[in-house]
């Protein structure tokens, strides 16, 4: 199974990625936490994305590509795999298309899980993440057994440095003019399937499953 999760910031694409790679055994990637990997590690690719993820807005389109480019390229893809906020831009949307195309692969699917604006805020101004294992959490709405700790793995929970509301806000109005165009452009390939997000997190798993048939 080879998909994408779109949606905007606080959708819920890390939360479903847990239980689709549970249920496919297909690598999770995410370009977000592959970024924050690499600020952590402090490498050069981690200096380039930090101020721009700092800001709420896009790493560059030609250093995004790039990395996505060499993952999708390693044999644990070769089976399948699941995107998690790539493409992001219309420029990213078309590379990965020439990406698949030279490796010979093909999308089956790409779920756009679909959340009013109003939802989003307060999802990320509560959301807490392991530091070990990268599971998303939530104060109120996902909240884990133990405070401050993850349920999955033991790890310590923490809380995104652009999870403020000022950030947060920049990073819809970064969706809304750049990632939203995206939808079309699936829509028009006859990839995409709707979700809606702002139901309980297990029936947005089964509204996946039965998208994805
Ligand atoms: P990234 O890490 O991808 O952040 P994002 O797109 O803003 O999405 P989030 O991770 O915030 O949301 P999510 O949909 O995963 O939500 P989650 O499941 O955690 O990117 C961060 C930054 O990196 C970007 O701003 C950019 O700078 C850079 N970047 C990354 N990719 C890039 C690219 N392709 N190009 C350029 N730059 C890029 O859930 C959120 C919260 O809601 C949690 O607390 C969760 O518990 C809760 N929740 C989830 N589902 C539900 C539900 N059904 N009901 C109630 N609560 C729920
Ligand atoms: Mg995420
Ligand atoms: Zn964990």
């Amino acid at each position: 199974m080879k998909i994408i999760l779109m949606g905007g910031p606080g959708a819920g694409k890390g939360t479903q990625a847990n239980p689709l790679v549970e249920r496919f055994h297909f690598p999770h990637i995410s370009t977000g936490d592959m970024f924050r990997a690499a600020i952590k590690e402090g490498t050069a690719l981690g200096l380039k994305a930090k101020s721009f993820m700092d800001a709420g807005g896009l790493v560059p389109d030609e250093v995004t590509i790039g990395i996505v480019e060499e993952r999708l390229a390693l044999p644990d893809c070769a089976d399948g795999f699941l995107l998690d906020g790539f493409p992001r831009t219309l420029a990213q949307g078309s590379a990965l298309a020439g990406i698949l195309e030279r490796l010979g692969m093909k999308l089956d699917g790409v779920i756009n899980i679909e959340v009013d604006e109003e939802v989003l805020i307060p999802r990320l101004t509560g959301r807490r993440v392991c530091r070990k294992c990268g599971s998303s959490y939530h104060m109120i709405f996902n909240a884990p057994k133990q405070e401050g700790v993850c349920g999955q793995c033991g790890g310590e929970l923490y809380q995104r440095s652009d999870d403020t509301v000022e950030t947060a806000k920049n990073r819809l109005n970064v969706y809304n003019t750049q990632t939203e165009p995206l939808i079309a452009f699936y829509e028009e390939k006859g990839l995409l399937k709707r979700i809606n997000g702002d139901q309980p997190i297990d029936q947005v798993f089964q509204d996946i499953l039965k998208a994805l048939g």
